[in-house]
């Protein structure tokens, strides 16, 4: 399997983040779930959600009429993917090596997982593979002016920087751990694997009742929103 500290993290807090992602209105997502679901538009298209946790997203995708394949390399999150029924297929791998035939999926979505991946180009390249001709890839990063707010004094922008955060926010624990990159890094790695940038968002949250905590990503981005059209040839 492709490099594991991504891997062996995620399996890590596996329990951890189902609790946190299930809790209603505890996560961010919860803010942010309406407009996305907008962004992606009804489609009717095969998709693919790479990295897709216990499934939410997927299930986000389903609601949106796509045929869902969910996808994570961390068996505990593809098992409740499939208890929730979140998607139509299911497997387990990571995004630097997917089980799939070239050019399947319509869309293929990575929702706030480069940010976690270990070999960003390499995981975009073969999400590229799978991905039909002019068919969309839908990214979602953490925001890197937010990275930017959690950032030393000392760290610069311009590098890869790792992170790593134990949060406690009403009776739930998570560790998050993984990459700070420049804004730069996935449009390069986009670029490189013949991909075009067609369209960016920069969400606002909308809190849901019970989430004054994320007030402060009414006025800051929180979440970066990229869709990148495969270009023929
Ligand atoms: C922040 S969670 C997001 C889960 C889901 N996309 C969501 O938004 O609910 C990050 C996910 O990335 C997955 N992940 C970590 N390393 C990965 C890799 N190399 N390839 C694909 N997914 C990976 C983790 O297992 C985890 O499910």
């Amino acid at each position: 399997m492709e490099g594991s500290r991504d891997i062996d993290h995620w399996t890590s807090v596996a329990a951890q983040w189902i609790a946190w992602a299930r809790t209603p209105n505890h996560d961010a997502f919860w803010a942010y779930q309406d407009q996305l679901k907008a962004y992606v538009g009804t489609g009717t298209g095969a998709a693919l959600d790479v990295g897709c946790g216990e499934g939410r997203v997927s299930r986000a995708l389903t609601a949106c009429g796509y045929t869902v394949t969910a996808v994570d390399p961390v068996p505990e999150f593809v098992e409740a993917a499939r208890q929730a029924q979140s998607a139509r297929r299911y497997a387990v791998a990571p995004a630097g090596a997917l089980p799939f035939e070239d050019g399947g999926f319509d869309l293929v979505m990575a929702y706030n997982v480069l940010m976690d991946v270990d070999d960003v180009p390499g995981a975009v390249r073969e999400m590229k593979r799978v991905l039909r001709r002019n068919g969309t890839m839908f990214i979602s990063v953490v925001h890197p002016l937010a990275d930017l707010a959690l950032m030393e004094a000392q760290e610069r922008y311009f590098d890869r920087r790792r992170f790593s955060a134990k949060v406690e926010e009403r009776g739930l624990a998570m560790h998050f751990a993984g990459w700070a990159e420049p804004l730069e890094a996935y449009a390069r790695a986009l670029e490189s694997a013949g991909l075009a940038i067609v369209s960016l968002r920069e969400p606002s949250a909308a809190p849901l009742a019970g989430q004054d905590h994320l007030d402060r990503w009414t006025r800051l981005p929180l979440f970066l929103w990229i869709k990148a059209r495969n270009l023929p040839g």
